[in-house]
């Protein structure tokens, strides 16, 4: 039998720079991963889902369960998209099939792999690395409600101004329980009559209005109506229709924060106390994360001084941080573009 030939030289090249190649684009890539850290803030059991936006990754998981007081982190690599959420009321049937109360992905699972959200279901969407250099985020109310959530960007340490460039890089989330205040039209209710969830207004109803469909498919066609505007009320930083873009999308310069995503967020005490901080969108006044002249919310679980989000004497982490300087910046961004490019020859060039 004929030894095999070696390898021309050629191809030797090409294998070690395919090998190299590989190698630190998995560097880059661990660099410039994100981490989200989900954390259940909750009395009861929640089932996060994950959902990767067609062409992006998939990530490690699509879906687990966490226990009251448990926290989760899940990296995702950059430029990736997508959107979480936390199903309830999860229990398995006879056959062993995972079913859910609520925002059920239909996998019969732990792992949605792959299955989207049954609304209504609280969303938290991201889109890492988009446009400008920029991460994007926000948490929509558009598929209806079933729980509160909230998303707080973790600046790593001096890497953005918390009221300089990047001065929409902040917490949004809808705070408020809204499954006993929703309206009796909108209400989704459990086994035990209480509300587990709360429709949107395109899915209870399906009018174009509601939906920004057909006449009304434009931002200036599509207007808030008294539903959107219960949930808006509620959730001033949420989206609470397709159009409600203004005050609803929030970004960090990419890089520079990982994200944590907390179910039943307290908005009164413990980790969730920064988020008091009124660094929002744009230049303008962003909107409260907690609206506390709203009527209908629980003002009773504090001894009836509402869901009161703390005061702006309070400490916070992201005005305490010192602002770092223009040079950081910078020499962040460069390097942030430079393995960017970098990755991004070295894999066209293997
Ligand atoms: C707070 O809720 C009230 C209704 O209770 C509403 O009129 C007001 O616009 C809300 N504020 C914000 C910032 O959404
Ligand atoms: C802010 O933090 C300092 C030091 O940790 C503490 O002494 C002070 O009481 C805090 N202030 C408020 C308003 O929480």
């Amino acid at each position: 039998m004929a030894t095999p030939p070696l390898l021309p030289a050629m191809a030797t090249h090409r294998l070690l720079l395919l090998t190299v190649s590989l190698l630190l684009s998995s560097l880059f890539q661990a660099a410039l991963s994100t981490t989200f850290t989900l954390t259940n803030s909750c009395a009861y059991t929640v089932w996060p889902g994950l959902l990767s936006s067609a062409g992006t990754p998939t990530l490690d998981t699509t879906g687990f369960a966490l226990a009251p007081g448990e926290s989760r982190a899940v990296e995702a690599p950059a430029a990736w998209s997508g959107r979480l959420w936390a199903r309830t009321g999860c229990a398995s049937d006879s056959n062993g099939r995972l079913a859910c109360g609520t925002c059920d992905c239909g996998s019969g699972a732990l792992e949605c792999a792959g299955g989207g959200a049954a609304p209504p279901c609280s969303l938290a969407e991201f889109t890492l690395a988009g446009s400008g250099g920029n991460d994007f985020y926000d948490v929509s109310l558009v598929d209806g409600y079933n729980i509160a959530m909230a998303v707080q960007p973790q600046l790593a340490a001096g890497a953005v101004a918390a009221d300089g460039a990047a001065a929409g890089c902040a917490a949004t989330g809808c705070m408020a329980d809204l499954n006993g205040p929703c309206p009796a039209d909108l209400k989704v209710s459990g086994p035990d009559g209480a509300g587990i969830a709360c429709k949107s207004a395109c899915e209870a109803f399906g009018r174009p209005e509601d939906c920004c469909s057909g006449d009304f498919g434009t931002p200036a066609a599509c207007r808030p109506s008294q539903y959107s505007n219960f949930f808006k009320n509620a959730c001033p930083r949420a989206y609470s229709y397709a159009y409600d873009d203004a005050t609803s999308t929030f970004t960090c310069a990419s890089g520079t924060a990982s994200y944590l995503l907390v179910f039943c967020p307290a908005t009164s005490t413990g980790s969730m106390a920064s988020l008091k901080s009124s660094v929002g969108v744009g230049s303008t006044n962003p909107s409260p994360l907690v609206n506390n002249t709203v009527s209908y919310l629980d003002r009773s679980r504090d001894g009836g001084r509402g869901e009161r989000y703390p005061s702006s004497s309070s400490n916070a982490s992201t005005s305490s941080s010192p602002a770092p300087s223009p040079l950081a910046v910078m020499a962040v961004a460069a390097w942030t573009w430079l393995c960017t490019t970098r990755h991004q020859r070295l894999l066209s060039s293997s």
